[in-house]
């Protein structure tokens, strides 16, 4: 039980994290909880076609294909949902709370996934957008790398807080390919009695250091957000210093509302929120 009721709270990843903190932000101000937060806000960069790492007009497989990944979790049932490699569905992280809320099982996968998506009554949808199948063609040419995943972290007036995240994963990966954001534990996780995290990067990578849960543990043994997320980049440079050269990226909000961010690139563009606003920080335009 929480024994004081901070200001409502959320963190979001990359500079499209913005329109996302809003989104979540209005739920909050509202006095919704943490978890619808964190669905609304995905929602808007799923649903953007000009983001594309997530959602429809994300990056599709080596086979031209859209393969979503996506996770949610809520820190008061300490309860998660997720899917991976869902096809032809434009709103991944729905589906997966319906996981969490609809079902004994935490992920669902490919055409289970989308087999159950359906079910739910979610239209089955075309992802590839007009812009995203002419880069598809032209990448025997130019192979692109993105990866960036929406990841939000929320915090409500009662306490509460909730975590997902969302991504089309690397882009031309190996079709039936799953990074880090379903995993409950590396792409994102919650403590409601500490705080919640989330990853953004190299799923490969991020998966084998159980990110999100290290950021959550640092920050249990007593690191502030910020010490956490860079403690847990340092854990994972100090096995693998190659890794420096690659992009990995982690958010985290406390139970008390501190916000915190570390990357391996010296600029990480990220949004915060609370009822004064929202805020770019971490990058050149913040
Ligand atoms: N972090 C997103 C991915 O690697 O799929």
């Amino acid at each position: 039980m929480n024994a004081r009721k901070p200001e409502p709270a959320v963190i979001a990843t990359w500079k499209f994290g913005k329109a996302a903190a809003e989104a979540a932000g209005e739920v909050l101000r509202a006095g919704g909880r943490a978890l619808d937060a964190v669905e609304a806000g995905i929602n808007v960069v799923e649903l953007d076609p000009k983001v594309t790492s997530v959602g429809y007009g994300g990056r599709p497989n080596a086979e031209g294909i859209v393969e979503l990944d996506a996770a949610i979790m809520d820190g008061p049932s300490h309860n998660a949902g997720a899917v991976a490699a869902l096809r032809n569905i434009r709103r991944p992280i729905s589906v997966a709370r319906k996981v969490m809320e609809q079902t004994p099982h935490v992920m669902l996968a490919d055409d289970g996934a989308l087999r159950f998506a359906v079910l739910q009554g979610f239209p089955e949808e075309e992802l590839l957008t007009p812009q995203s199948r002419l880069h598809w063609e032209e990448w025997r040419l130019k192979a692109g790398t993105t990866h960036d995943t929406i990841g939000l972290v929320a915090l409500d007036a009662d306490g509460n807080l909730a975590a997902g995240c969302s991504t089309s994963g690397l882009a031309y990966k190996l079709p039936g390919r799953v990074g880090d954001s379903p995993i409950i534990g590396s792409g994102l996780y919650v403590d409601n009695d500490v705080g919640g995290a989330a990853a953004t990067g190299v799923g490969e990578e991020i998966m084998k250091f159980c990110a999100g849960f290290l950021v959550v543990e640092f920050m249990r043994s007593g690191c502030a957000p910020d010490e956490a997320c860079r403690r847990t980049i340092a854990r994972i440079l100090a096995k693998t210093p190659a890794n420096k050269d690659i992009t990995m990226a982690l958010i985290a909000l406390s139970r008390d509302g501190q916000f915190g961010a570390a990357s391996t690139r010296p600029e990480f563009p990220h949004a915060v929120w609370t009822p004064a606003g929202v805020q770019m920080r971490g990058s050149a335009e913040s």
